[in-house]
Formats: structure tokens, C-alpha cells, sequence
């Protein structure tokens, strides 16, 4: 995250005596990536961060995979995931490969009784229905519909919603999630031609500062399973902090579409890259205004990846019989285009209301068994000519 940041109080030098007011010390920690090299920041701790009490047995959350090797066209019925209402039993795994986990999630809220930290992957949240905030040791990040959460590798959190009726896409990245780095200067800053910039983003903010003995549960997620350790001290006892390295937000809907007199590709709507997928946003947006432009995209073969649609809101203007919440999965080395009549149907229209997440991974994805719960199995066939959709 590209942007420095500082909340709370911080002494003046780093790596310096820091003291309270009784004059105990605060406890520096350096939160970084890629070694020391990286983004990181450094937060200052009431209390020492590595009090561990005790450990409980880990225990085995690997995605159950149903289907390896997928060569299928797919629509999943993402909002039948049923609702659960803890957060983590709500994360359904859907696509999955060695570089990511796609899910989706219906939490309906429940208070977390613990503190959770992916230390495998940085996590990304695409808020489809609800809101809330998530409780870090940074400070809070609200988010509502339409926000996309970044939250790093190994920060520890609670979400917390304002009411049950949640919907969340979830991602689980091996590879950092940042912004694309064709929209950043030779100085990190994003440029005139990126699709957004540093206003847009939602920053933590109401840092907590927790001086509290007892017993803290932190369910830490490594390797596939979750470990669960109990601290001495509450995670969130940071009196300040700086840097670069921290969770924040972005809204969908202040993405601005870049569009032109002919049919603009994919990567226009690129919103985030890491080295194994990128994630792109199809927002509301006039159409391609060349008079004999047509609307529609091409069919494309998608030869070094695997495409995933996920459908939020709006009509979808290449598709038929698709409605929120559904993901369509469009495997590489296949073609795939619009539905019939979609194409034709496309020219003259001045603008679309669509809004979708696309996530295009550059290695093949399987499917688990929660995935072929939920999928419609006839969707391959539906580009065939007089397929009825009623
Ligand atoms: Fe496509």
C-alpha cells in the first residue's frame, strides 16, 4: 500500500526509547513484507506482543476439491451459500488453486468471541450486501456495499456487521494483493490515468488502544489449518503506528470506467494485480461511442487463464439468465463470447448498469465440493442457438 500512514502517538525517532507515562517502555514491532525490503509498518504495544499462554490443536481446514481438472464453462448459484453465523464457518471455498482460494460468505453477524490472522495470505473482501467494520490493531476500516477490503497477510482482526443480512466474495491470496503497478509513478503515487486514486481510499481510522491481561484467542490460519493461540494480552493494545503495511478499503463505486469509440478490453477495468491473478471491475458506464461500435465484447479465448465473473448488481449486457450473486467460471484455452443474441442486441444501447467483479487467474482453478453443491450444470450449453432461458 503505496501511501504512509500514521495514527496515534509515535516518539519522534524509530527504534528509540518510547515511554509511558508511568515510564514503562512501549513495546516497538515492525510489521513487514518481502524481508525488510517491503511495505511494513511499525506499531508501538502497550504490552510485549509475544506473550503466548497456550495452544490449542490446530485443526484442518484444506478446501475439499470435487473437481481437478476443469475444462467445463460453470454458473454457480452464489447466494445459495447458506448463512452461518460465524464468520469463519461462513467462508465457503469455492474455486481454488495454489495461489488462491475464491469464496463467498452469508455471516449473519454473530459477535466474534475471537481474533482471527491469515498468516498465509493477504485477504481480500468484496462486500456485496451489509456493513460494518473490521477491528485491527491499526485502527478500524468501515466498509458498506460495493467495498473492496484489503487486508495484509498477518494482520490480526474481527469483522463486526451492523445487521445478519451479509454477502461477501472473498478472496485468500499467497501473492500480495496492490494496486496495478502501470497506474503508479516512478514515485508510488497513482497517476492521472489511473481509474482512482489516493483520495478513494477508505484508510483505518478510531485506532483502539486495549491495556488488558487475560486470556486472548487468536485463531491463526498457516499451512491450511488454523491454530488456535491464546495471548496474554489483547491484540489490540497499540498506542500508535506508521508506515505502509495496513488493511484498507476501496469502493467499487469509485472506480471510474475509461471507455472509448470501440470496444475497450478487460484490462481497462483492472482494479488490483498480484503475481498469480488480477481482479477487475465492470462498473456502470456509457457505451463505446464509434457510430458503428458494438457494444458487446468479442469472444475471446482466455488462453493463459482461468476467468471468473462474479455478478452483483445491474444487468449484465453479455449474458443471459444471470442474476446477483451468480459466478460464472470460464476456463482458459476455451473460447467464450456473448449469449446468444446478446451481441446484437448490444448495438445502439448508450450505456450498461452492470456491476461485477471479475477475477482472472493465470493458473487453472478446481472446483470444491461446496462449488459443485451450488453449480447449474447446464450453463456449457448455453451459448447453443435456440437455447431457451425461460
Ligand atoms: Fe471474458
Amino acid at each position: 500500500m503505496p501511501i504512509y500512514q500514521q495514527l496515534g502517538t509515535i516518539p519522534p525517532k524509530r527504534h528509540t526509547q518510547f515511554r509511558k507515562t508511568d515510564g514503562g517502555l512501549y513495546y516497538e514491532e515492525l510489521f513487514g513484507t518481502i524481508g525488510f525490503e517491503g511495505m511494513s509498518s511499525l506499531l508501538y504495544h502497550t504490552w510485549r506482543p509475544t506473550q503466548v499462554k497456550s495452544l490449542g490443536e490446530p485443526y484442518d481446514v484444506t478446501p475439499r476439491i470435487a473437481v481437478t481438472n476443469n475444462m467445463t464453462m460453470r454458473k454457480l448459484i452464489g447466494f445459495d451459500v447458506k448463512p452461518a453465523a460465524d464468520y469463519l464457518d461462513s467462508r465457503t471455498p469455492l474455486l481454488v488453486n495454489r495461489d488462491l482460494i475464491l469464496g463467498l460468505a452469508a455471516p449473519t453477524g454473530a459477535p466474534m468471541t475471537y481474533f482471527y490472522k491469515n498468516a498465509d495470505a493477504d485477504e481480500l473482501l468484496f462486500i456485496h450486501r451489509g456493513s460494518g467494520k473490521i477491528r485491527t490493531p491499526f485502527g478500524q476500516v468501515p466498509f458498506t456495499y460495493g467495498d473492496y477490503v484489503l487486508i495484509p497477510r498477518g494482520t490480526i482482526y474481527q469483522i463486526e456487521f451492523d445487521g445478519p443480512d451479509n454477502r461477501l466474495l472473498y478472496l485468500e491470496s499467497h501473492s500480495p494483493i496492490y494496486t496495478p503497478k502501470r497506474y503508479r509513478n516512478h514515485f508510488g503515487q497513482l497517476t492521472e490515468h489511473s481509474p482512482y486514486c489516493e483520495r478513494d481510499y477508505i484508510l483505518p481510522r478510531d485506532l483502539e488502544t486495549h491495556d488488558e491481561h487475560g486470556d486472548f484467542l487468536v485463531r491463526i490460519k498457516k499451512q491450511s489449518h488454523i491454530h488456535p493461540v491464546t495471548y496474554e494480552t489483547h491484540p489490540f493494545d497499540v498506542i500508535g503506528w506508521d508506515g505502509y503495511n495496513y488493511p484498507w478499503a476501496f469502493s467499487i463505486h469509485n472506480f471510474e470506467p475509461i471507455t472509448g469509440r470501440i470496444h475497450q478490453p478487460p484490462p481497462v477495468h483492472q482494479t488490483f494485480q498480484t503475481d498469480a491473478f488480477v481482479v477487475c471491475s465492470f462498473c456502470p458506464r456509457l457505451y463505446d461511442y464509434h457510430p458503428l461500435a458494438i457494444p458487446a465484447p468479442y469472444n475471446h479465448s482466455n488462453i493463459d487463464s482461468d476467468e471468473v465473473l462474479y455478478y452483483v448488481d445491474g444487468d449484465f449486457m453479455s449474458r443471459n439468465d444471470i442474476a446477483q450473486g451468480h459466478i460464472t467460471l470460464h476456463p482458459g484455452g476455451i473460447p467464450h463470447g456473448p449469449h446468444p443474441g446478446a451481441y446484437e442486441r448490444s448495438i445502439g444501447k448508450k450505456e450498461t448498469q452492470e456491476l461485477a467483479v471479475m477475477v482472472d487467474t493465470f493458473r487453472p482453478l478446481m472446483l470444491t465440493e461446496q462449488a459443485m453443491a451450488i453449480d447449474d450444470g447446464r450453463y456449457f450449453a448455453s451459448w447453443g442457438e435456440g437455447v431457451n432461458f425461460e
